[in-house]
């Protein structure tokens, strides 16, 4: 991991930094809802690396890890209305505000990093690009690949649906990600990420589901000790832009802006497959978590949940939006209703 002169720990750092550097450089604030060391940190980073390369340091980019900038939704509405540049966060805490993007989190639709690299850089991405400057006047830049959700929890191994009995399970605040438990016959508990380590460790609940990368990175193996190998959900991570502030930039900026995400998306697919095994291997090894592989190939899982599919049609826009998302991995569409 780089260890980045950007990161803003404390308020009076960040005064001192604004002072110092205001005359040098046009100083842009991103926020990222995980702690540093993860994907949303290296993409943030190599983004910001490469804004100031490009523009021959005119432009430099501040990163607030760890929710200091507010919930991962606030970061949305701040962006939108133009008190935020920048953020780092996970699509599913987009989708409240552009529901069209849920096709990307329906339960069992994207299952591998190839998948996710289909759907995010061909036409499927362009389009929710489009919707949520519509809907949530903030612009997608570039993607982060975090690989799949994997559940956790301080109880026991949860290798079938059933296995979920008695365990109150932290979901995102998605109403995807809440009927895909509900599925599986348990309510989960929606709460903000930036509450969930602390309701992890005080056992208001018992589990979560995030990818490896972001379990290491947030130091849930403090208080998690049994992980299911599955795949329900992809992690992906967008960096979004303010779009008013895009608009306020000139053409030639507005480009290599847009280059610099198109080059940091890349570099985030590699750090991705460069990276998973090892930290999965470490998380075993070093900090003592439990893998438990889903029964039956999650043959189960995935029955149950995909049959929530047709409640979520009307927001993503119809079913002939997940058949399109469905051909273009190649599968076949949709059960008809
Ligand atoms: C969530 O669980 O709310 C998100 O996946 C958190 C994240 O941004 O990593």
């Amino acid at each position: 991991m780089r260890l980045s002169k950007r990161i803003i720990p404390t308020a009076v750092t960040v005064a001192t930094l604004a002072i110092s550097t205001q005359a040098m450089a046009d100083t842009w604030k991103m926020a990222l809802g995980d702690a540093a060391g993860g994907t949303q940190y290296e993409l943030g980073t190599t983004f910001a690396d490469l804004l100031e390369e490009k523009t021959d340091g005119e432009i430099r980019v501040d990163l607030f890890p760890n929710g200091q900038l507010g919930s991962e939704q606030d970061t949305v509405n701040n962006a939108s209305m133009g008190l935020l540049d920048l953020s780092v966060l996970a699509i599913n805490n987009i989708t409240p505000f552009s529901p069209t993007v849920g096709v990307m989190t329906l339960p069992y639709v994207i299952r591998s990093p190839e998948d996710a690299r289909t759907l995010t850089q061909g036409e499927i991405g362009e389009e929710l690009t489009e919707n949520t400057i519509r809907d949530a006047g903030v612009r997608i830049l570039a993607w982060a690949y975090s690989g799949c959700r994997r559940l956790t929890n301080s109880s026991h191994p949860v290798a079938e649906p059933s296995d979920l009995e008695g365990l109150v399970i932290r979901v995102p605040k998605n109403e995807i990600m809440i009927s895909s438990y509900q599925s599986w016959g348990v309510n989960p508990n929606p709460l903000a990420w930036s509450e969930t380590f602390t309701a992890l460790q005080q056992g208001v609940v018992d589990g979560q589901d995030n990818p490896y990368i972001t379990i290491d990175a947030m130091k849930f193996y403090e208080v998690q000790n049994h992980v299911t190998d599955g795949c329900y959900v992809f992690s992906l991570e967008p960096l979004i832009i303010s779009e008013s502030k895009f608009q306020g930039l000139g053409p030639e900026l507005q480009q290599t802006v847009l280059e610099a995400g198109q080059e940091a998306t890349q570099q985030s697919y590699d750090y991705l497959l460069d990276t998973e095994a090892s930290i999965k291997k470490k998380l075993v090894e070093e900090h003592g978590m439990e893998i438990t592989e889903p029964a039956n190939d999650e043959q189960q899982w995935i029955e149950m949940a995909t049959q929530i599919w047709p409640q979520f049609y009307d927001s993503i826009g119809g079913k002939e939006k997940l058949d399109q998302a469905l051909a273009a991995l190649g599968r076949d569409p949709a059960p008809a209703e």
